[in-house]
C-alpha cells in the first residue's frame, strides 16, 4: 500500500510478514539453522512469552549482524529528558498551562531535543509514563536511539519527520500519529524545525479500545493502522547507539547501523494512524457522552476499566446536541488529564491554550471552560454546528501527573492561567428572606 514513496502494511497488531530483498524471510519456520542470504535470525518480544495469545507481540528480525554487536555502554546527560518517579519538586494541585517550547537556536537533534513536561509511575515497575514535548532542526545521521523504558507515541505538531527503525520506515506529518514499541532502535530524520508530543509508555503496550454496544465497527479501526515493510541500511562507520534505561540515558559505539533488518515476521512492529480516520461518535440527542468516547487508543493497567494511560483526540466534528451546554463542561476526575493541541482552537478556552502548548488538570482538580467560553456557549444559539479547524489530544493517565523541575520553573509555564476562571460570577438568586 504506497504512501507518497514509502511503503506500508495495513492493520493493527497483524501478524506481518515483509522482505526488502527477495528471499529473505525463511519460510516454514522461525529459526532455520542457517538463515537465507546469510543473515543472523533474531526474537524482539515486546510480552512475555507466555502472554495471551490475543496481547501477544513478538517479531522475527533476520538481520545482517544481530543486535548484540556493539561496545559497553557508558552514561550521558540527558538533557531536560526525565524520567519516573519524577520527585524532582512537589506536585501542587494546580491547573497549569505552558506555552509551546521554543525551537532550538542550536543544531538539535529529536533525541537531545525532548522535553520532560511531567510524567507517573517509574519505568523500573513499568507503570505509568513520561510526557514530553520534542523541539528538533538536525536530523540524526550517526546516532540511533532507543528506549527499553517505554513505547513512544509520537504527535508531531510542526512539520513532518521521518522515523526510521529497524522493521522499516515511518513519515508521520502533523495530524498523523506514530507508534515506536519498547526497545524498537530508531533514527529521526526531520528537513527543518520540528515539534511536537510524545507519550512515553512504561506500562501495556497501545491497545485499540473494546467497542462494547458500539459493536464491530467505530472510533480507530484497525485497517486504518499503517505499519512499514522491510527496509535495511548496510552501512558502516563511526555510530553511536543511545539507550534509555531506567530513566537514564547510556551511550554505546557501534561500526555499522542497527537498522539492519533485511526481513522479518511478526505482530511487534511500529505503525502510523491518521487521525482524520478516527471515526468520531457523539450524541445526537442532549448531554455529553463522557470524553472517553474519543478514545484512540489504550494501555490498560492492572485495574480493570483503569487506563495505564488512554489517548484520546478531539477532532473536527459536528455538534448538534438540544437543550446542552455545548463545550466540555466543569468536573473533577479520578483521572489525570494532560492535553496538547496540534491545531486550530479547543472550543472549552477562549484563548492562551496554544497549538504545541500543552495544560494539565491533575486529579481531583476542578476545570472546565473559562469565563468568556461559558458566556458564549449558555446563549449560543443551539444549530447544528461543524466545529472545524481543529485537533486538541489528551494523555489521560490513572496515576497522577507529576511536573518536572523544568515544568515548574519554566517561563513558559503560564503563571496568570487561573485567571480564566475568575471572571465566572455568582448567578444564583435564592429565596428572598
Ligand atoms: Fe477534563
Amino acid at each position: 500500500m504506497p504512501r507518497g514513496d514509502l511503503q506500508y502494511q495495513s492493520g493493527f497488531g497483524n501478524e506481518f510478514a515483509t522482505e526488502a530483498v527477495a528471499g529473505a524471510l525463511p519460510h516454514g519456520q522461525n529459526s532455520p539453522q542457517k538463515a537465507p542470504l546469510g543473515l543472523y535470525t533474531e526474537q524482539l518480544s515486546g510480552t512475555a512469552f507466555t502472554a495471551p495469545r490475543s496481547t501477544n507481540r513478538r517479531t522475527w528480525t533476520y538481520r545482517i549482524r544481530p543486535s548484540v554487536t556493539h561496545k559497553p555502554f557508558s552514561e550521558i546527560g540527558s538533557g531536560l529528558f526525565r524520567s519516573g518517579p519524577f520527585n524532582e519538586l512537589p506536585t501542587p494541585p494546580n491547573q497549569m498551562r505552558w506555552n509551546p517550547v521554543p525551537m532550538p537556536d542550536k543544531p538539535t537533534e529529536f533525541v537531545d531535543g525532548i522535553v520532560t513536561l511531567g510524567g507517573s509511575g517509574d519505568p523500573a515497575l513499568q507503570i505509568g509514563v513520561g510526557l514530553h514535548v520534542y523541539a528538533a532542526n538536525a536530523p540524526m545521521r550517526d546516532r540511533y536511539f532507543y528506549n527499553a523504558d517505554g513505547e513512544m507515541l509520537i504527535v508531531p505538531q510542526e512539520r513532518a519527520i521521518s522515523v526510521h527503525t529497524e522493521l522499516g520506515v515511518l513519515g508521520l506529518a502533523p495530524g498523523e500519529i506514530g507508534i515506536v514499541p519498547r526497545g524498537m532502535k530508531m533514527r529521526v530524520n526531520l528537513d527543518g524545525p520540528a515539534r511536537g508530543y510524545i507519550c512515553e509508555n512504561y506500562g501495556l503496550p497501545f491497545r485499540l479500545p473494546d467497542l462494547g454496544p458500539i459493536g464491530a465497527n467505530g472510533l480507530a479501526n484497525p485497517r486504518d493502522f499503517l505499519a512499514p515493510v522491510a527496509a535495511y541500511e548496510d552501512r558502516e562507520g563511526d555510530f553511536r547507539i543511545v539507550g534509555k534505561f531506567l530513566g537514564r540515558m547510556w551511550e554505546a559505539e557501534i561500526d555499522h547501523s542497527p537498522l539492519d533488518v533485511v526481513a522479518w515476521h511478526g505482530n511487534y512492529a511500529p505503525c502510523k494512524y491518521d487521525l482524520a480516520r478516527f471515526n468520531c461518535i457523539n450524541t445526537v440527542t442532549f448531554d455529553h457522552p463522557d470524553p472517553s468516547i474519543y478514545t484512540v487508543m489504550t494501555s490498560p493497567s492492572a485495574i480493570p476499566g483503569t487506563a495505564n494511560v488512554d489517548f484520546a483526540i478531539f477532532p473536527p466534528r459536528w455538534l448538534v446536541a438540544e437543550h446542552t451546554f455545548r463545550p466540555p463542561w466543569f468536573h473533577r476526575n479520578m483521572m489525570n488529564e494532560f492535553m496538547g493541541l496540534v491545531f486550530g482552537e479547543y472550543d472549552a478556552k477562549a484563548e492562551g491554550f496554544l497549538p504545541g502548548g500543552a495544560s494539565l488538570h491533575n486529579c481531583m482538580s476542578g476545570h472546565g471552560p473559562d469565563a468568556e467560553t461559558w458566556e458564549r456557549a449558555s446563549k449560543a444559539e443551539l444549530k447544528p454546528v461543524k466545529l472545524d479547524n481543529t485537533l486538541a489530544f489528551m494523555f489521560e493517565t490513572g496515576l497522577p501527573v507529576r511536573p518536572t523541575k523544568f515544568a515548574l520553573e519554566t517561563k513558559i509555564l503560564q503563571h496568570e492561567y487561573f485567571e480564566c476562571w475568575q471572571g465566572l460570577k455568582k448567578h444564583f438568586k435564592g429565596p428572598k428572606k
